[in-house]
């Protein structure tokens, strides 16, 4: 068996109250251009929309459309958040890179999940290691979402923001005694993972001297087409329960009716997601599964189908499958067997609504290669260091007509050429201090940052329904850092 490897978590600073800005620079019904997103400079890119660029499954061509988005370019050169010019948020807040969010772009993500599931009994797990800021869950939390944790302390933050615990669940291949014990006590469904998983929830269960409803993680072995890091239901993953060894844990959860109540399946096929198809091979596999459960008497009414869906990181306008293209795949199934389903979206729910907001430091060339350099680095966003990943980049402002347009390598000030945010980037030459955001930054970039260099974790804004703009949780500071040390 697999050794088990535990989430790790960024720790947290528990610094999210919100401000709205000491100085709001704009007056309220400023009517700004806005719906001018056919100034878009669209490049004829091929669809490759996921983690890595050389992933083969997504070079396919298909029918593109105009690009709708909260961040917009408009037709006087200007990037708008909803109705408000980055720009001018830029000068009103902290001078360091920080994220800036659309909330009502968030409740837009989350409506198109909602009217797709119309009809079925269901629970939009939101996967809380996307993106775990409290005040956006506690916004996710107030449109009606639950929650998947991989780790105790997300389960600490999602009843801290009011989740309701039996419509969260907890996953992982590594789950921690104390925290199952937590999640039994407050009745959170447990997906399980390996034997010793199940022995941990047995004991958690006894702990807190409460029956945990559990769901068996059944490693269905689709392969996802996606990025090899972010695929998690093939065979060679080190996630769920391998399908032939279904019987043992079947016979496992009969040998314990006071510790464990086994109320689903679950599956998770992986992240980034381009093609619903796969969606519909892995429920046709698990209701498989759950009618040959159901067939030795066990009372299973959920599938928790996991796999996340893909965005369009390149802004090329390729259509990707919506909401409900994945769940009218699935759907006749999950009626059929007269199932509730849970979706496990996060990156579909959050990444597409912010952006890391940066400013460009200088520029340089080497001879070969230019690269402008900007005060944002991998250490706030890590994703095309780590997967070489595509996140579109873009100037806030219009640049001076004289400037040359070249092609940059976006780089960051740490001390190691893995330091970059993007490469090849054509754009026009930019001032020293002009804003430059790295787009689709919602999901997996805050979540993944980290203090390397001491660079610390920016400050994150977004702009409200009234077209307020709110700080959201404060910027980590030296005196942070410090505090780690304090009494040593
Ligand atoms: N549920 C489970 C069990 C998962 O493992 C994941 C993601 C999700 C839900 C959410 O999937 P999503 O809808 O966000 O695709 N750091 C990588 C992403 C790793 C995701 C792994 N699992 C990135 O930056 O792209």
């Amino acid at each position: 068996m697999a050794a088990a490897t535990n989430f790790s978590q960024s720790p947290l600073i528990s610094k999210t109250r919100t401000h709205s800005l000491n100085h709001y620079p704009f007056p309220k019904n400023t009517i700004l251009p806005f719906k001018l997103s056919k100034s878009y400079s669209l490049k004829p890119l091929s669809l490759k929309a996921v983690i890595s660029q050389q992933n083969p499954a997504t070079t396919t061509t298909q029918e593109t459309t105009q690009f709708k988005h909260c961040f917009t370019k408009s037709q006087d050169g200007f990037l708008y958040c909803e109705n408000l010019k980055v720009q001018e948020i830029m000068e009103s807040v902290e001078r360091r890179p920080f994220y800036l969010y659309s909330k009502p772009q968030i409740t837009r993500n989350v409506e198109a999940y909602k009217d797709a599931l119309e009809g079925l009994s269901s629970i939009i797990g939101y996967a809380i290691k996307a993106n775990n800021n409290l005040k956006i869950l506690e916004h996710l939390r107030g449109l009606g979402c639950g929650a998947v944790l991989v780790s105790g302390n997300e389960l600490r933050l999602a009843l801290r923001a009011g989740f309701d615990p039996t419509r969260c669940i907890f996953n992982g291949n590594g789950k921690l005694l104390d925290d199952l014990v937590l999640a039994a006590q407050e009745g959170v469904f447990v997906n399980v993972d390996s034997e010793f998983d199940l022995e941990n929830i047995v004991a958690a269960a006894r702990i807190a001297g409460k029956k945990v409803n559990v769901l068996l993680r059944i490693n269905p072995d689709v392969d996802p087409q996606v990025h090899p890091y972010v695929a998690t239901g093939n065979k060679n993953s080190k996630f769920g329960i391998r399908n032939e060894k279904l019987q043992w844990f079947l016979d496992a959860v009969k040998a314990h009716p006071n510790e464990l109540k086994l109320v689903g399946a679950h599956c998770h096929l992986g992240s980034t997601i381009t093609k619903v198809d796969i969606f519909r091979d892995a429920a046709v596999l698990m209701v498989n599964y759950i009618d040959e459960i159901r067939s030795q008497g066990f009372e299973v009414d959920y599938l928790n189908i996991g796999g996340g869906l893909g965005i369009d990181y390149y802004h090329s306008g390729a259509i990707l499958p919506t909401p409900r293209d994945l769940i009218d795949t699935v759907r006749e199934l999950v009626l059929s067997r007269d199932l509730n389903l849970i979706i496990e979206p996060g990156r579909s729910l959050i990444a597409n609504t912010c952006c890391l907001v940066n400013r460009v430091t200088g520029v340089k060339t080497n001879g070969t290669k230019n690269f402008v350099v900007i005060d944002g680095s991998m250490a706030e966003l890590i994703r095309p260091s780590l997967y070489d990943a595509y996140q579109h980049i873009e100037l806030v402002s219009p640049a001076s007509p004289s400037a040359e347009v070249s092609t940059f390598d976006v780089v960051g000030p740490v001390c190691e050429s893995a330091d970059f945010l993007g490469k090849d980037r054509e754009l026009s030459t930019p001032a020293k201090g002009a804003g430059l955001v790295v787009h689709d930054a919602g999901a997996y970039c805050m979540s993944m940052a980290s203090t390397y260099n001491l660079k610390m974790r920016p400050p994150e804004y977004w702009v409200e329904e009234d077209g307020s703009v709110s700080k959201i949780r404060h910027g980590e500071t030296f005196e942070d850092h410090l505090r780690f040390f304090e009494g040593l």
